[in-house]
């Protein structure tokens, strides 16, 4: 059975976590490809709240097996606080049983974060994402791969330490990192990791020839991509389709289905433009009906309309086989809900994201209005869900005017949405196919 590629198609937390587990049931691996720690992922299971940075949202699935792939960037320390949680609340340690770090995965090191530190510029969630990237293309990283080679490597320590601390000092940092340190970091790296690192790509490939369901699951959004994204204010990797495969070590030939996850408007956390940014009454109920705060930092989320530039964009990109709408129940007790089709820039309409982050701030948003519907209880929603499902109604168990707005919003992307959340739960979903 062929891969299936989860994205953000927006500026992130569209509700990955969420769909990840969903369709987790019907897989056997878990992929994270590319970005680390910055990602917040939730799963809502009932009165059980998880979240999770590093570890794939497939965990919730005992039958799962889990891979932090070659693409991504891993901070040890998080990972294993997030796998001592886990232990804590299930009795299960996945390391080396069904959770594998792959020896192409770079890792985040305290000079790194001590580096993203520093940032004032992007808003970035200063977890050293951005350094460990930038590490790996100078081709200085560290991999889990290479921690046997240098672990009694006295030479590297120095010459690794020396390296830091200059580059600390000319940024202007006071942080400073030690041979002791480096070496304690290294060793306890090794001690904690040795018995789950390897080749994932391979595994992964061999699960796919044996017809194993694979999902790669995307961290941050196509407008966070770092060549596709609203650069600089974007991460730094690739988050696309593009990188789904190449980021889990197999071929882009595995990939048959690829998940665009939207909301059913628009949220931003960071600096950087936002051309449908909401600051009156209706910003504040999509942010406080939605609890829109960061998953990582807890940073309040920006909230605006659904913006169907950024969507087309994401979809040139991505070539969306179908899109997962989420929050829906979000815009209920809205009176009127707009869509965004178009941007004026400097007296012109504009159907496309500009590249130049000066023309995306001086970008207005262009919108049509449709009719809105009235608000639920998160448990109202949640039974509306469990009904469409169960009477296979699919989105006819919403309001007349929600289907109008989906309908819409379908026509426009020119990609049918294949589920539409209404509400954080695991089962607070409609699937429309
Ligand atoms: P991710 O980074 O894409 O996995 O998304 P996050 O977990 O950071 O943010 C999405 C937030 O919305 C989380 O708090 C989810 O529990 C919540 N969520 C996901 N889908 C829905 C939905 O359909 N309705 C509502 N109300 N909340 C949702
Ligand atoms: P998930 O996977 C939302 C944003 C940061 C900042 C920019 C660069 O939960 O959707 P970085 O630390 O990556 O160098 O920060 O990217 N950002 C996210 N915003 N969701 C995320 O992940 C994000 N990961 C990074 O806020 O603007
Ligand atoms: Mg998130």
């Amino acid at each position: 059975m062929p891969a299936t590629v989860i994205l953000g198609a927006q500026w992130g937390d569209e509700g990955k976590g969420k769909l990840v587990d969903r369709l987790a049931e019907q897989a056997s691996w878990v992929v994270r490809f590319q970005g680390g720690n910055n990602a917040g992922h939730t799963v809502v299971i009932g009165d059980k709240v998880l979240k999770f940075h590093l570890l794939p949202s497939g965990i919730t699935r005992k039958e799962c097996n889990l891979v932090l792939g070659d693409g991504m960037v891993v901070d040890p320390w998080v990972l294993n606080k997030e796998l001592t949680d886990w232990e804590k609340s299930t009795g299960e340690d996945p390391r080396g049983d069904r959770l594998y770090v792959s020896e192409r995965a770079h890792i985040i090191l305290p000079y790194h974060r001590f580096m993203d530190s520093l940032d004032s510029k992007i808003g970035t969630t200063g977890r050293g994402i951005g350094p460990t990237y930038a590490d790996k293309i100078n081709r200085i990283g560290l991999r889990f791969g290479d921690l046997s080679e240098i672990i009694n490597d006295a030479q590297w320590i120095t010459s690794t330490v020396v390296r830091m601390n200059a580059s600390l000092q000319a940024a202007g940092s006071e942080d400073r990192v030690s041979e002791e340190s480096l070496s304690a970091d290294v060793n306890w790296i090794w001690d904690n990791y040795n018995g789950s690192i390897g080749n994932t790509g391979l595994m992964v490939d061999n699960a796919l020839k044996l017809g194993e369901h694979i999902i790669l699951e995307g961290a941050q959004g196509c407008l966070l991509d770092i060549d596709q994204g609203t650069y600089p204010f974007v991460t730094s990797s690739v988050t696309s389709r593009g990188n789904a495969s190449h980021g889990a070590g197999i071929h882009p030939g595995h990939v048959s289905e690829v998940i665009g996850i939207t909301k059913a408007y628009i949220t931003r956390v960071g600096h950087g433009a936002m051309p449908t940014e909401l600051e009156d009454a209706d910003g504040d109920h999509l942010g406080t009906v939605g609890h829109e705060f960061g998953t990582t930092t807890g940073r309040k989320r920006r909230c605006g309309w659904f913006d169907m530039v950024v969507m087309r964009h994401a979809n040139r990109i991505n070539g969306f086989t179908g899109i997962a709408l989420t929050k829906l129940d979000v815009l209920g007790g809205l009176e009127e809900i707009k869509i965004c089709v178009a941007y004026e820039l400097d007296g012109k309409e504009i159907l496309e994201m500009p590249s130049s982050a000066s023309a995306i701030a001086r970008c207005k948003p262009i919108y049509i209005s449709m009719p809105g519907f009235p608000g639920h209880s998160l448990s109202e929603w949640l039974e509306i869900a469990k009904k469409a499902n169960s009477d296979g109604i699919g989105f006819k168990a919403l309001p007349a005017a929600a289907q109008n707005y989906i309908s819409k919003l379908e026509s426009l992307m020119g990609v049918p949405c294949t589920s539409i959340g209404v509400g954080p739960d695991r089962d607070a979903t409609i699937d429309l196919v």
